[in-house]
């Protein structure tokens, strides 16, 4: 099952586009993943990085959505787009510039939205903004809501010493990445190559970021297989206690083909609906202690801990 991440936000050049195709480039260069870059921007600015840069062995879809359409049909094609992107691939990341025309309903498509954001206090707020008209989306109770991880991008030296994050009231929980720096070494390699490969601090703080983003990458997925096995093993209680009558029943009532889902409708597993198996989950996700450790970081820790280590190298 491919992972799939969203790179998005309201705001116009806070490094959407930049973070998108050079996470690609990372996940398929450094890490040897099957990655796939779907540009819904109509610039195609990520898109076009990829394909004029040296190949790194993405997948580059340049798509568009009906935005102005408004209501359920962007994400109907989103989940077409989806759909075709994920075969034969690994990860799939996505470059889209947020719009209030976009039902929220798009991120529960993805596992990962990741929001690039430049730490001014007018970016920040916009940021704090769009998050919280977006808060059910990340504190569903219903449907498996994709993880958060919010990015700082472009950010001056000097501002990492300024504990901004604290003095924001963010309306969701969310996981903060290390920061990517402003440098003009960053705008130079435009269409020429990737930040990876910047020998500089620019360069150096966007490998912290992007393994920062597979290490969220991996713990969003052992929660999911956590999940799977949780409704596996309930599927079989419920099963065992279940009389013989009660199966024949269990049986009639399965078998008439259910109509199939229509590709618009959100199919939520039972489990999500039963409180105690959410127990159950909020229970195992508390044995993942080292996920738990790395998920809970305080927001002005991720920053405190990468000012220490540049004034260090200083
Ligand atoms: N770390 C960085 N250091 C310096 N410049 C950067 C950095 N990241 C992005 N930029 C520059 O900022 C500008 C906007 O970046 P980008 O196109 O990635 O943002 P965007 O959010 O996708 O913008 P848009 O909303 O127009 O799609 C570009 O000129 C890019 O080169
Ligand atoms: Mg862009």
């Amino acid at each position: 099952m491919a992972f799939k991440i969203l790179v998005t936000s309201q705001k116009g050049g806070v490094g959407k586009s930049t973070v998108a195709a050079n996470l690609s480039a990372f996940l398929s260069c450094q890490l040897g993943m099957r990655t796939t870059l779907i540009d819904w921007d109509p610039h195609g600015s990520s898109s076009n990085w990829l394909r004029r840069a040296p190949n790194v062995g993405v997948l580059v879809q340049h798509l568009t959505l009906p935005i102005e359409m408004g209501g359920n049909r962007p994400v109907f094609e989103a989940r077409m787009h989806l759909r075709r992107a994920v075969q034969g691939h690994d990860i799939v990341v996505a470059d889209l510039t947020w719009t209030d025309a976009l039902a929220g309903e798009l991120m529960f498509e993805f596992d990962m939205v990741l929001v690039p954001t430049s730490v001014s206090e007018i970016e920040l707020a916009a940021t704090s903004g769009f998050l919280s008209r977006h808060r059910w989306v990340f504190d569903s109770a219903i449907t498996k809501s994709p993880a958060l991880l919010v990015c700082p991008t472009r950010v001056l030296s000097e501002q990492l010493n300024s504990n901004i994050f604290t003095r924001q009231r963010f309306p969701v929980s969310f996981m903060l990445a290390p920061p990517i720096l402003e440098s003009q070494s960053a705008r130079d390699m435009y269409e020429q190559g990737y930040l990876m490969d910047l020998p500089d601090a620019c360069g150096e703080s966007f490998l912290s970021f992007a393994q920062a983003v597979v290490a969220a990458k991996d713990i969003r997925m052992s929660s999911q297989a956590q999940d799977q096995l949780q409704n596996a093993v309930k599927t079989r209680l419920v099963s065992k206690t279940l009389t013989s009558g009660e199966r024949q029943l269990d049986k009639l009532v399965a078998t008439p083909a259910r109509p199939t889902p229509s590709v618009l409708a959100t199919t939520p597993p039972s489990a999500a609906y039963s409180i105690l198996s959410r127990h159950r989950q909020r229970k195992a996700q508390e044995s993942l202690t080292e996920a738990k450790s790395v998920v809970s970081m305080a927001i002005p820790d991720f920053l405190k801990r990468f000012t220490r280590q540049n004034t260090a190298k200083m």
